[in-house]
């Protein structure tokens, strides 16, 4: 088991869970795990929102996009985003230990494929729409179907990516329906009649 500890000295527990190595009451060995690309088949048939993550830290922001993102607890309201360790917003998360989350509409797709093509410069990536600092100074884009801008409360590594626990001290969001990332493409929603 692990302890991590928020900004504010808060201590939160980190329990081992079923698979984790240290775990292993039954003294059984555990199943080898699945290949990475037997891993990403099976994750591209699964639909999900789409988000740019971003962070500012001083005159250095950036931002990726991100389907990583889950809603964690509503009291109070957390929610967590995993980022690459390589993603180059990722530093600015750790420096700053703030990050907004803005959950895209359908007509927002260009931005998120500018933030998910691999290095272009942070100019060319806020040119498209309209970016401003709520409380933590994190970009949020105007026109998102919802945005959380949230202060680090915890980081946990795994595998290739850090996932960063993100207390939420605004959001906003907009009745409209929101961009769908599945099978490789950017998708629109469409109701089951
Ligand atoms: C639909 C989609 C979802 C993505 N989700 C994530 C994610 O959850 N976490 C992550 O670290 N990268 C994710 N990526 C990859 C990053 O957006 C991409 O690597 C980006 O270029 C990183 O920014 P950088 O080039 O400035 O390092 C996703 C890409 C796409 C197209």
């Amino acid at each position: 088991m692990r302890r991590t500890r928020s900004p504010d000295g808060h201590l939160s527990e980190v329990v081992p869970v079923r698979g984790e190595r240290a775990a292993q009451p039954t003294g059984a060995p555990l199943p080898a795990g699945i290949g990475e690309s037997e891993f990403k088949i099976a994750m591209r048939q699964v639909a999900c929102s789409v988000a740019v993550i971003t962070s500012r830290a001083g005159s250095h922001v950036n931002g990726l996009t991100a389907t990583a993102v889950c809603s964690v607890s509503a009291s109070p309201p957390v929610i967590l985003v995993c980022v690459n360790k390589g993603a180059s917003a990722e530093a600015i998360i750790a420096e700053s230990g703030v990050f907004a989350v803005n959950f895209l509409t359908e007509e927002q797709h260009l931005v998120a494929r500018l933030f998910s093509t691999s290095k272009l410069s942070p100019e060319e990536r806020f040119a498209e729409g309209r970016w401003q600092p709520q409380v933590t100074g994190a970009p949020v884009l105007d026109g998102a179907l919802a945005s959380f801008d949230c202060v680090v409360e915890n980081c946990i590594a795994s595998g290739t990516h850090n996932i960063y626990f993100g207390r939420v001290v605004a959001a906003e969001s907009l009745d409209q329906e929101g961009l769908i990332y599945r099978d490789g493409s950017f998708r629109r929603l469409a109701p089951v009649t």
